[in-house]
């Protein structure tokens, strides 16, 4: 018995509450009613949103020639999100419901207010997504500073500087990973839509004959990238903007979606964004931002393909793909089938018993696997029950260590998905789970 992301309209709260329960996502300052719509990431919660993170950088940096990686600042002068467009047009339409008074977004309701089931609202108006502060202790216009409401524009501002440095020439892009904030109207749906997130984005500079093509590669490469970790086909689809619902900068836009429990949604965006940031930022600051073909003799202002992701929201799918119920031996369990590379631990170690002749050669195994690998070493409660806490938390191997080690210096190795269990020596453990996982 089996549920997919589809057919479980009760899988979000399922998800939610493991998430809570064993250490992936809190509700931050719970100790004080908690801050909606902000959440803190746990012990589990940090390493896998470090691999989906991990992940990302190996397939769009590491593993290229053509891309390279950048940390820009979060806090802007407001110079940047003028020549972006965001401070006129980086708007969501808000509208106060005139019974209770809740406010909405005006495109997200259907007309009826979810609170009260009033239909009568105010005229909608724009609001402004990003977050404004001072930077320094003086107040006024000189002052004020913007939380970024994405990561592009560091890769647009900088892009003379990468030029400069790196000597890459188009086609080449910038990748960045990091925090971006909006002041969203509705955050919803756990860590779906939240004020605070993080995007994976990377802005890939082609010149304009060839944009089509790229963007062609690039829809292609990121729906490749969620199928290859592990998102299941049918739960996964593109969806190509009308012109009429394209954003202010952009000439073409898919969204890679995928099946949430309340239907279709976007987990990243794929856009032909022409040469309207590049050209912008010229314009503002008076550098150029060109590209000077020297072949050629050619100079134009390169066009932008941007795969943006989200890495929290990312985490939050395949958390929602990986869940699953199943009966092993007569018993439920609850097991996250997560890719290897995406687990929070990798290998959990587990003494047979808490008898101290086990210790020191379960500390011997846990040594010989945790400079490859992220391990749990686990000693409390039955071997049944750390396996099942082991599946609910997505741990690929567990590695058994019982009293016949001490003899036989070989240990059992239970596979998650299936449950089968083999018998491997010390020596060979690394390159068995190396074998197994794929990673060899
Ligand atoms: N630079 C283009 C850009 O930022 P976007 O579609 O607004 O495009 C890209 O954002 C991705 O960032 C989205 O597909 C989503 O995964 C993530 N994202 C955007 N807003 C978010 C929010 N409020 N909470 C969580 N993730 C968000």
């Amino acid at each position: 018995m089996e549920s997919t992301p589809t057919s479980d309209p009760a899988l979000l709260e399922k998800v939610t509450n493991l998430a809570k329960r064993r250490g992936f996502i809190f509700q931050s300052a719970e100790i004080y009613g908690g801050f909606r719509s902000t959440y803190d990431y746990g012990p589990l919660g940090v390493n896998m949103l470090r691999n989906v993170k991990q992940a990302w950088w190996r397939t769009m940096v590491q593993g290229r020639t053509d891309v390279v990686g950048l940390d820009a600042a979060i806090l802007g002068p407001p110079a940047v999100w003028a020549a972006s467009g965001h401070l006129e047009t980086f708007t969501d339409p808000l509208v106060d419901c005139k019974k209770c008074k809740e406010r909405w977004r005006e495109d997200k309701i259907d007309g009826v207010c979810p609170n009260c089931g009033s239909t009568e609202f105010t005229e909608p108006r724009a609001f402004n997504l990003m977050f404004k502060t001072q930077a320094g202790p003086v107040e006024g216009d000189g002052a004020t500073a913007y939380l970024r409401p994405e990561t592009a524009q560091g890769m647009f501002t900088n892009f003379a500087n990468v030029l400069a440095t790196t000597r890459k020439r188009p086609p080449f892009g910038i990748a960045q990973i990091g925090k971006s904030f909006r002041n969203e109207i509705t955050p919803q749906n756990f860590v779906f839509r939240t004020r605070e997130f993080e995007q994976m984005e990377m802005e890939y500079f082609v010149a304009p004959v060839e944009a089509d093509e790229w963007y062609r590669y690039w829809v292609q490469a990121r729906y490749d990238w969620y199928l290859d970790l592990g998102i299941p086909e049918q739960s996964l689809r593109l969806h190509e903007h009308a012109p009429e619902d394209l954003s202010h900068y952009s000439r073409a836009t898919t969204d890679v979606e995928f099946a949430f429990p309340w239907g279709w949604d976007e987990l990243e965006g794929i856009a032909n964004r022409g040469d309207y940031d590049l050209t912008q930022h010229s314009n503002a600051s008076g550098t150029k931002l060109e590209y000077f073909d020297q072949a050629t003799g050619e100079r134009y202002t390169p066009y932008v393909i941007e795969p943006a992701a989200g890495a929290t929201r990312a985490m939050m799918a395949f958390l929602l793909a990986a869940y699953h119920e199943d009966v092993v031996e007569g018993e439920s369990r609850t097991v996250l089938r997560l890719d290897w590379r995406l687990a929070p631990h990798q290998v959990a170690v587990l003494p047979l018993s808490k008898k101290p002749e086990l210790e020191s050669v379960s500390r011997e195994v846990l040594a010989a696997l945790q400079p490859h690998f992220m391990c749990d070493y686990d000693v409390t409660q039955s071997i049944g029950r750390r396996y099942r806490r082991q599946d609910e938390v997505g741990t690929p191997y567990c590695v058994t260590v019982d009293f016949d080690t001490l003899e036989d210096r070989a240990v059992t190795v239970r596979d998650r998905d299936t449950t089968a269990q083999v018998r491997v020596a010390i020596d060979d453990l690394l390159t068995t789970i190396r074998t197994r996982s794929g990673t060899s």
